[in-house]
């Protein structure tokens, strides 16, 4: 059986590093782990040593965590509503791009609860019956986490369906013509799924949530919040004035936020005296090839080919992707919202277009037709 998760209680602190904890198991077959040099500002985990620090630096109680107002208030609401009426809170989708809290959530969500965190992935629950196993090993309350929940195998998802509508799972007993289907009782659970955009995720599947909770990329006081707090727990000592910069340059993400501090920590250690100030920010981030925009090389490739390559005309995703040496997905979950957001990129029906501020950023002149 390749299927591994770990119970982790939701109250009492960080969870046990080391492989078994948490965060490998949510990840354990789940991403691909590229070849080569791992880049500073990819926002999934997995590149880079993320997976140790994620788990240490992962926001415990909804009050820690920063940003995404509506969400945290909505959220509250329906956690304590629950903790009221002292049942389970309603299944809940998390949707967003790599790296803005996902599965931060899904334990604050037991935290909050109270209760116990049973984490998994899509990908990592191949059959039906991995599932029914891990669905009756749960306790009464319980959450279960499927992390990537869009890349559930249907046969799996139609386990899942009447699990989340009446506690209930049909299990098949012998085999050919004296096979017969048993329905039983399970304990009353709350599913937290966690899927890079809610629309991978099948339509009856999302129906059966009862909250879905859409992660924004954060604003940068936000971003800067995140880096003095990491540096807290991290030690290290960092200037505002250097947290800024490291904020500025984070594309909105709080994992690559997290991870560019600790290179700039490194720098500071090395060049400095180990405080982050807002000069060894500065150098530290270009020495890491990552510019005034927070893009790094991958991003720059994919401005270059819409510019350079394609003068401006509307590119599609795969041609995109096949010209940076990225998966399509890659693209369209990690680079594009925050190309789009600080809008250097644009979408339209025939694919993807600079916009001015592309060419601007890329030191070249659009061709007079593409502005128009
Ligand atoms: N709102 C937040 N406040 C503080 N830290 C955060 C927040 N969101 C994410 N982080 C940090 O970013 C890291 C990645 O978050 P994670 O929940 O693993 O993202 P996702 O599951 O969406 O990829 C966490 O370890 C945590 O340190
Ligand atoms: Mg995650």
């Amino acid at each position: 059986m390749t299927r591994r998760e770990v119970l982790v209680p939701g109250q009492d602190g960080p969870a046990p590093r080391g492989p078994a904890h948490q965060d490998s198991a949510a990840r354990h077959g789940a991403h691909r782990v590229e070849p080569g040099v791992p880049r500073a500002v990819d926002p999934s985990e997995g590149a880079d040593d993320d997976a140790e620090y994620d788990a240490d630096l992962r926001p415990r109680r909804l009050e820690e965590f920063v940003g995404q107002p509506d969400l945290v208030e909505h959220l509250g609401i329906v956690l304590q509503a629950a903790r009221g009426r002292r049942q389970p809170v309603d299944h809940i989708l998390f949707a967003g791009p790599p790296g803005l809290g996902k599965t931060s959530l899904a334990g604050i969500v037991a935290a909050e609860m109270g209760v116990g965190l049973r984490v998994t992935s899509g990908p990592v629950l191949a059959r039906a019956g991995d599932l029914a196993a891990l669905l009756t090993g749960l306790q009464e309350g319980d959450v279960l986490f499927i992390d990537e929940i869009h890349r559930l195998h249907r046969s799996v998802e139609e386990v899942l369906y009447p699990a989340m509508e009446d506690a209930k799972i049909d299990i098949l007993i012998g085999k050919g013509p004296t096979a017969r289907s048993i329905r039983l009782d399970l304990p009353h659970f709350t599913l937290v799924g966690a899927t890079t955009r809610t629309g991978l995720v099948a339509g009856p599947l999302r129906d059966r949530f009862g909250f879905v909770g859409r992660l924004d990329l954060y604003e940068p006081e936000d971003l800067e919040a995140i880096v003095l707090r990491s540096a807290r727990i991290l030690g290290t000592e960092v200037e505002h004035e250097g947290a800024r910069r490291i904020a500025t340059r984070a594309r909105g993400t709080p994992r690559v936020a997290n991870r560019l501090l600790r290179r700039v920590r490194d720098f500071a250690e090395v060049r400095g005296d180990g405080t982050v100030t807002a000069q060894t920010a500065e150098e530290g981030l270009t020495l890491f090839g990552i510019d005034g925009l927070g893009l790094d090389k991958v991003d720059r490739a994919i401005l270059g080919a819409l510019c350079d390559l394609f003068g401006g005309r509307p590119v599609g995703l795969t041609t995109l992707a096949q010209c940076v040496g990225e998966e399509p997905d890659t693209i369209e979950d990690a680079y594009e919202p925050y190309l789009l957001q600080q809008g250097l990129i644009q979408r339209t029906p025939r694919g993807r277009v600079p916009t001015a501020r592309a060419w601007a950023h890329l030191g070249a002149a659009p061709p007079e037709a593409a502005l128009f």
